[in-house]
């Protein structure tokens, strides 16, 4: 039963294992044309209030119950439970979140099989290879099958290596290489013609959007992705950080970060949409909406890359390494649910776990791929529009009402000794019993239209 537990080396290893986490394609490309869609600086206005306000106290909820119980999240949820029925549910609510988890990394795989074809094409495109550069930029069973295996495969391969030697070291490779990548590519835009009308569009606030119920809904459903909330992940990732972190100040970091990154990401897309409008690409759907969905990544930027010449090359090799580091390092951490609740509940080696595992999600991939109108938008939705929110009331719940408050008291004060007379301790707990459960269900229920 009792497979030794991982640990994070260092509280900045892990910091950028969370912020890879929650910095993924729902910031990079989730993120800006969100914002592009629902008015502009009015969307990023809303979705900062409510990332600090709802979202973190979330993420502060799994953190807590993660880093006390020093376990996967279907055993946390049930060892911090003193009756039978709250035992129950927390284990029910945690093998849901299992579930959850798995069905997002089954459809985050093919997104990112997509990121990778097109960063092996400006390759095989400067090589001369022009069949593979088709082959890899159109769509088909085929192309989808193959580079969401590969991408499948390095998921399974960091995740066999453990907390320390797989996510904490290619957390921490990777997420400075994003950060420069980005940096790069946003002074580059900042110097093409049509770059300012993209940033004005983006920082110039339309205030009368701001009370607008489907950008709130929007911008909420937002922050929760972004910061991973609502599946476990962070529980997971809390329950391998060491006692002696302050876990309020560390929540904080990741939140900034994500939510910092996010705002960034804006400043790279939403300007290149007009530099490629600039260049004759049409970046409106014909109801006058900015195109936003896979066209924009897959249509309006290529078409921008290839009126660069060369420099297109580079510039889309860079785009797509960055739109592939941001999903590796939140695959990892979608995986690391389901992989640390067999390895601890079978106390099976985490290698073959996490082969197994992998490609059973791979195989629910693939079944994606086969019936892609009937279920890659259907299971899109089940998981972060219905479950997310959902599971997150159910982490609030736990940590609010489960979790004496003399145990979470005792918890934060590992790390943080003097929390009892801070802010933290005076607004959090309130917040996570009440407010954050009855705000989320509001917001969900307005948005699934109940
Ligand atoms: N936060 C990730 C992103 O922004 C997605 C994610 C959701 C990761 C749930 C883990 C768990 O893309």
């Amino acid at each position: 039963m009792s497979a030794p537990r991982g640990q994070f080396s260092s509280k900045l290893g892990f910091i950028l294992a969370a912020a890879g986490s929650a910095v993924g394609l729902g910031n990079i490309w989730g993120f800006p044309t969100q914002t592009a869609s629902n008015g502009g600086g009015a969307f990023v206005v809303v979705y900062f209030v409510l990332a600090f306000m709802l979202a973190y106290p979330a993420l502060m909820a799994e953190l807590i119950i993660g880093r006390h119980a020093r376990a996967n999240v279907v055993t946390a949820l049930g060892s911090i439970s003193s009756s039978r029925f709250t035992r129950l549910a927390g284990t029910a609510v945690g093998y849901y979140g299992v579930v959850i988890a798995s069905l997002i990394l089954s459809f985050y795989t093919i997104v990112a099989g997509w990121m990778l074809a097109h960063l092996i094409e400006p390759l095989t495109t400067a090589l001369g290879l022009s069949n593979i550069s088709a082959w890899l930029t159109q769509n088909s069973v085929a192309r989808n099958l193959a580079t969401a295996a590969t991408f499948a495969l390095i998921t399974m391969w960091i995740i066999a290596r453990g907390i320390e030697n797989g996510i904490e070291k290619w957390s921490t490779r990777l997420m400075p290489m994003l950060f420069a990548i980005l940096l790069l590519l946003i002074i580059y835009v900042m110097t093409r013609p049509g770059a300012m009308e993209g940033l004005a569009v983006y920082l110039v606030p339309d205030w009368s959007r701001v009370t607008d119920p489907g950008l709130i809904i929007d911008a909420l459903g937002q922050a929760f992705f972004s910061l991973s909330l609502g599946v476990g992940t962070m529980l997971v990732y809390g329950s391998y950080l060491s006692k002696r972190e302050n876990l309020p100040g560390i929540g904080v970091i990741v939140t900034l970060v994500d939510t910092g990154i996010a705002f960034i990401a804006g400043l790279l897309i939403i300007p290149s949409i007009y530099v490629a409008k600039h260049y004759g690409t049409t970046i409106f759907t014909e109801t006058g909406e900015l195109i936003a969905g896979p066209d924009l990544i897959f249509q309006v930027l290529p078409t921008l890359f290839s009126s660069m010449g060369e420099i297109g090359l580079v510039a889309a090799f860079a785009f797509f390494t960055l739109m592939s580091i941001a999903a590796v390092t939140s695959s990892i951490s979608m995986l690391e649910v389901p992989v640390s609740t067999a390895v601890e509940q079978t106390g099976l080696s985490r290698p073959r776990i996490t082969y197994v595992i992998g490609t059973v999600i791979f195989a629910i991939s693939a079944l994606l791929i086969f019936n892609f109108p009937a279920l890659f938008v259907f299971v899109i939705d089940l998981t972060t529009k219905y479950s997310e929110p959902l599971l997150g009331v159910a982490f609030c719940l736990f940590a609010g009402w489960v979790l004496h408050r003399d145990k979470l008291l005792a918890e934060l004060k590992q790390g943080s000794p003097e929390v009892e007379s801070g802010i933290f301790w005076k607004v959090w707990p309130l917040y996570v019993r009440v407010v954050c459960p009855v705000l989320i269900l509001v917001t969900f229920f307005h948005s699934v239209g109940a």
